[in-house]
């Protein structure tokens, strides 16, 4: 099977695993160019399978040596169906590491369950050691079913405060166009907390805790957004603003709690906008990521994923130049927020037309980006050749 890009809008209908094996070999060559580090020998990430939870894992297997856990929900081959790309990044995530001894597994279901939670704990105990020092939280996710309640919620992207209309770049079309995001009910604003505050990460931190499978000094980071001011509307004052303040609100219910009983920590981390599974849907956001990619590769501090995490772990979490606010979350996010970026990207927002972002935005590299997380559009995979899906249906996470 000759396996081509399908795209909905932001979404990607198909994806190709040959591309997704280069995709993860990127990633893994950026960090062997780069020194090793002293980090945690024994991780646990829930979110491991694109995005932010990806590269965290690939930075700490390979530039720390960590044994990792991965927890992610993805699709495999389904008849004609290619599977989801996290399902083909976990492989050759899982590939890449055997082949330098390091220990990977993988859980793949929902994290949001107690079964998951029970599972993951199970294997802490019997068959990695006995404990963790470090936990990555970083799902995104549309639905949760609360463990405790039985309620299936599901998240809003909605504005709190009114109707936002802006412009956004559809990639499937290739045409930027006006979007807009109507106003939440404050149900919809609950459901998103539910989905995406701190709830089930204080869940985890809960069951590891009573598990007896958390190290001394054991350290765990949620990954947040905040954005500058042309997103606000969309994000900040948005229903995942709201969902992001309860993460950040958790993160010093348990940063209290590690300390007093482990000497450990809990951070949440604001990261750098960029191209993702989760991100490519939120309206205005793409346009955003485009005129900042511009900006922030004209003055030579653009990062992708995993040049943001292994700057946030080598420096920040296991290094000795942590950037804080006064929230006491960490802020990889600070290229992007820097006041001179901020400026030119607004500067460009008011320029931006449907005729003009092609030229005075990073189009081109936005959309690259956004094809490579699907495994497309790499110079070095042929996609006329054929993907023999019953071979790679054999393949498991
Ligand atoms: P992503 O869509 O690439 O990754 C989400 C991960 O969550 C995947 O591994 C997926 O399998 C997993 N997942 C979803 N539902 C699950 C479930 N029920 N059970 C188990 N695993 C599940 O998204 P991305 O962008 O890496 O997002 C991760 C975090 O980073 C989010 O908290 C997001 O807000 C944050 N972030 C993203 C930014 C961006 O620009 N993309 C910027 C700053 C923060
Ligand atoms: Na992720």
């Amino acid at each position: 099977m000759v396996i081509k890009p399908r795209l909905k809008g932001g979404l990607a209908l198909t994806n190709h695993p040959i591309g997704a094996k280069e995709f993860v070999k990127r990633q893994i060559d950026y960090v062997k160019s780069q020194d090793k580090y002293e980090g945690p020998k024994k991780v646990l990430i829930i979110g491991s399978s694109s995005g932010y939870g990806l590269a965290t894992r690939i930075s700490l297997a390979f530039g720390a040596g960590a044994e990792t856990i991965g927890v992610a929900f993805e699709k495999g081959v389904e008849g004609k169906r290619v599977g989801s790309a996290g399902w083909w990044n976990t492989i050759a995530f899982n590939e890449a590491a055997e082949k330098e001894g390091l220990v990977s597994k993988n859980f793949i279901g929902d994290a949001f369950s107690m079964e998951m939670k029970d599972d993951v704990i199970k294997f802490i105990k019997e068959e990695f050691g006995g404990k963790i020092d470090l936990l990555i939280y970083s799902l995104a996710s549309a639905v949760r079913t609360d463990p405790i309640d039985g309620v299936t919620y599901r998240s809003a992207l909605k504005s709190t405060t009114k109707d936002i209309t802006g412009p956004t770049i559809n990639f499937e079309k290739e045409v930027m166009e006006e979007t807009t995001m109507g106003v939440a009910t404050p149900d919809e604003i609950r459901s998103t907390v539910k989905v995406m505050g701190g709830e089930d990460w204080k869940l985890w931190i809960e069951a590891l805790d009573k598990g007896g499978v958390l190290s001394e000094g054991f350290k765990t980071v949620a990954y947040s957004y905040l954005g500058p001011k042309v997103t606000y509307g969309i994000y900040k004052e948005g229903t995942i603003g709201a969902a992001k303040r309860d993460l950040e609100h958790t993160s010093d219910v348990l940063n209290d709690f590690l300390k007093e009983k482990y000497n450990g920590e809990a951070y949440v981390s604001l990261s750098k906008a960029l191209m993702t599974k989760a991100s490519a849907v939120i309206p205005i956001f793409p346009l955003y990521a485009a005129l900042l990619y511009k900006v922030m590769k004209e003055k030579g501090i653009h990062e992708g994923t995993i040049e943001q995490k292994h700057r946030l772990l080598t420096q920040m979490v296991y290094g000795n130049n942590p950037v804080i606010d006064e929230e006491r979350r960490l802020r990889p996010d600070n290229w992007e927020m820097r006041e001179d970026v901020q400026a030119e990207v607004e500067a460009l927002w008011d320029k931006v037309t449907p005729e003009n972002f092609k030229e005075i935005s990073d189009y081109a590299g936005a959309r690259e980006e956004f094809m490579q997380l699907n495994g497309f559009d790499f110079d070095n995979v042929d996609y006329d050749a054929d993907v023999d899906l019953d071979e790679l249906a054999k393949l498991k996470p």
